[in-house]
């Protein structure tokens, strides 16, 4: 049995075949309609989300499977003090696959420990969103053509980001990649991010200013500052709008540069940016249901059968 903690728990040929797989669902949904008659896929979601959760439950319901689960803390037994371990024993008799959330570092790994059915960590504290990495990726192949030799700029709370964290993990696996961090002081990338660049002789630089950058990106990630993960309200409150991506920016920009944004975005990118062509996080979020339904299929081990 199979668990998704990490996107390196893929190598890099089960990426693309992944990839190759949610391209071939986006080209022919009807093929995949009842790969999942009959499965179950539990949302177990301590934290907020909407488009992780909703696009698994889309996932498993495009593929013919139904979907459990609870949204919040606060609806589940873990308000009664249940344990993660205690409570992924008992999913595992009810569903087929889990999808987890958790504001705690490391609480999937826990489940999965102690799970008979598959877990996928849908997100931990300011550690892991392997499944966003997974949607990133795919929108970067699809968008950009290639998953090597192009120069991404990660914008904004680069500290408490998970996506980035997943995101520049992964991406540390293919060629010719330079990755410039642009963040006030505070929000900077951890130290154990830099290692693992310097590990990997991977180029970067950290930068505090869009603007002197955004002229010599392939792809631009902006991040939301992360409200729920700071100490204190002034210090959110000093930094929320360091960074909002403009119209008047994005003309510095090349033609050809694609913005990326996991979502929700909050000001960093005014709404005039979304009809500019390059503005991809809206498609973003469409890969990421195409993305889910392949690794759906994959962990469960599940293939189309010929008509
Ligand atoms: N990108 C993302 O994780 O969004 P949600 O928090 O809405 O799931």
């Amino acid at each position: 049995m199979r668990h998704l903690m990490s996107p390196l728990d893929f190598t890099t040929s089960e990426l693309d075949a992944l990839f190759d797989l949610a391209c071939d669902i986006e080209k022919n949904p009807k093929k995949y309609a009842h790969v999942c008659d009959g499965k179950k896929l539990a949302t177990c979601f301590y934290e907020p989300s909407t488009r992780t959760r909703l696009s698994f439950e889309a996932a498993m319901m495009n593929l013919g499977g139904n979907v459990l689960g609870f949204s919040e803390a606060s609806s589940s037994s873990a308000a009664k003090g249940e344990s993660v371990s205690d409570t992924i024993r008992v999913i595992s008799c009810y569903a087929d696959i889990c999808a987890m959330r958790h504001p705690k570092e490391g609480a999937p790994m826990v489940a999965a420990s102690k799970s008979g059915i598959p877990v996928i960590n849908a997100g931990d504290g300011g550690h892991q969103h392997p499944t966003q990495t997974l949607t990133d990726l795919l929108t970067i192949r699809n968008l950009h053509g290639k998953l090597n030799n192009f120069t991404i700029g990660l914008c904004g709370d680069l500290k408490f980001g998970r996506t980035v964290h997943s995101l520049i993990r992964a991406l540390l696996r293919y060629e010719g990649i330079h990755f410039v961090f642009i963040s006030p002081d505070e929000l900077k990338i951890p130290d154990y991010i830099i290692d693992e660049l310097k590990e990997k002789n991977a180029t970067y630089e950290e930068v505090i200013m869009l603007d002197d950058v955004i002229d010599k990106l392939d792809i631009l990630y902006m991040t939301r500052v992360q409200r729920e993960r700071f100490f204190n309200e002034e210090d959110y409150v000093r930094l929320k709008n360091f960074y909002i991506l403009t119209k008047e920016k994005m003309d510095k920009a090349k033609e050809t540069c694609i913005v990326m944004h996991p979502l929700p975005r909050v000001n960093e990118i005014s709404v005039e940016v979304d009809d500019d062509p390059r503005a991809s996080y809206f498609k973003q979020a469409q890969f990421g249901v195409y993305v889910r339904m392949a690794l759906i299929m994959t962990l469960l081990e599940l293939e189309v059968k010929d008509a």
